[in-house]
């Protein structure tokens, strides 16, 4: 298949890329760089040290004798381009990464929380127009997030996508349906993903355009089997306060003899899946599209949940470290239960991998070897969801695990 992907230099989209044209795709990155120029931004690197993309692609082309094309290109400022480039190239399927992913860095200021709407709301409706306009039959697969829903709003177990509700009409019958299942985003990067479930619904009633919308946990891990075929080819490994997500935030603070930083009393339950997985799941949905007349698909691309403490105990029995509580700067309930249907995906015959203590140690064993190119300072979470959410004005308070809440 022809497959486009944007977004294809990223953490998620670069192994995709990778993996989509080791499995025979003629693939195609549309990036605009913007990642690279937050990490400027930030005055942060990636924990590995990432390859300009040119030196990345030759070096595949090297390893694995496969091209794979690039074209810099915003996706949400350059409508034509874009336009022109799925008119030349007629994708079969387009991947679509290319979105600011990080809640903390979206919370930063108004500049940030403006930036974040404008490139993910933006960017995610040029590609349907493109779609449109380009009168071709493509499949569109997004990476949304499972933090749509919100944590525990409705309680019960998470479908996939779709709530099935009963409404009472005046004549005292009931009408049942299957609406959008409510979002309930807990930050602004979060409410564009819930404003991308809407432009799809839309585009798909409307016009007919074919999608698969990815709701994705928090990612663990930075290698899979392509990224570790050559050093040249090394993922991202994000550690800041901004862009590092959860777990992988613990290994290398565990790697470097830096606390553990758990938020709050640590008592929220997430999603996660391993990147490895995270690219076998979107070729899954590449290779099983939507029929022609059916709804957006909404999938849970996610394999196992954990609570954030639980997380860290769990790196602490690995390494030694150990574990600190930091006051929360997010604006969000100190605890949840979170039980999720991922059906879909073990329906198309998803293995999941999950949490061993292999895979911890293979993680932990490259910070370590990186652990050089940390800077400590950039550790800290410092984005406030409100002025308030720090009751110390910013200054956080730490203790011990066994202080937190329960
Ligand atoms: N990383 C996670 O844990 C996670 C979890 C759930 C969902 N997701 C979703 O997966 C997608 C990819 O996440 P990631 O972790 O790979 O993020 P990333 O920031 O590493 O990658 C995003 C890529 O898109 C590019 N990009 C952004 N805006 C663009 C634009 N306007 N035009 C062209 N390119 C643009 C960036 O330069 C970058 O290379 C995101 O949409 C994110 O919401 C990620």
């Amino acid at each position: 298949m022809k497959i486009m992907v944007l977004g294809g230099d990223g953490f998620s989209g670069w192994p995709t890329s990778l993996h989509l044209s080791r499995r025979g795709h003629d693939v195609l990155i549309l990036d605009n760089l913007s990642r690279r120029r937050i990490d400027d931004e930030l005055g942060v690197m990636s924990l590995t040290p990432i390859q300009p993309l040119d030196t990345r692609l030759a070096a595949w082309r090297e390893v694995s004798g496969r091209a794979i094309a690039f074209h810099n290109v915003d996706v949400a400022c350059q409508y034509d381009r874009l336009l022109e480039l799925v008119c030349e190239h007629r994708p079969d399927a387009i991947v679509h990464f290319a979105e600011q992913r990080a809640a903390p860095y979206s919370m930063k200021s108004s500049r940030h929380k403006r930036y974040t709407v404008d490139n993910n709301i933006n960017a995610t409706h040029n590609v349907l127009a493109a779609i449109v306009e380009s009168r071709l039959d493509i499949h569109l697969v997004h990476l949304g997030t499972m933090g749509v829903y919100g944590y525990g709003a409705t309680g019960g177990r998470i479908p996939e996508g779709y709530l099935p509700v009963s409404v009472a009409a005046d004549d005292g019958t009931h009408k049942n349906l299957e609406i959008l299942h409510p979002a309930y985003p807990g930050s602004v990067y979060h409410m564009t993903k819930a404003l991308d479930q809407l432009m799809f619904q839309f585009y798909n009633n409307n016009d007919g355009v074919r999608i698969t919308d990815l709701h994705q946990g928090i990612i663990w891990g930075t290698q899979t089997e392509e990224t570790a075929r050559d050093v040249r080819l090394i993922n991202r490994f994000d550690y800041d306060g901004d862009y590092g997500t959860v777990l992988n935030r613990f290994l290398m603070q565990a790697a470097i003899g830096h606390p553990l930083t758990v938020h709050g009393g640590g008592g929220q339950k997430r999603a996660f899946i391993h990147i490895q997985d995270t690219v076998r799941c979107v070729e899954l949905a590449i290779r099983n599209p939507p029929a022609a007349g059916d709804r957006v698909r909404i999938v849970n691309q996610m394999t196992e949940t954990h609570r954030v403490r639980d997380l860290a105990r769990l790196v602490a029995a690995l390494t030694g470290a150990e574990i600190r509580c930091m006051e929360n700067p997010r604006k969000e309930a100190a605890a949840n239960d979170l039980d999720v249907s991922n059906a879909t995906l073990l329906r198309l015959g998803l293995q999941p991998i999950t949490l061993s203590n292999g895979l911890l140690r293979e993680i932990s064993d490259i910070a370590r070897v990186y652990a050089g190119r940390c800077d400590w300072n950039k550790i800290p979470a410092t984005a406030r969801w409100t002025p308030e959410t720090c009751s110390s004005g910013g200054v956080l308070q730490c203790g011990t695990l066994a202080a937190c809440p329960t």
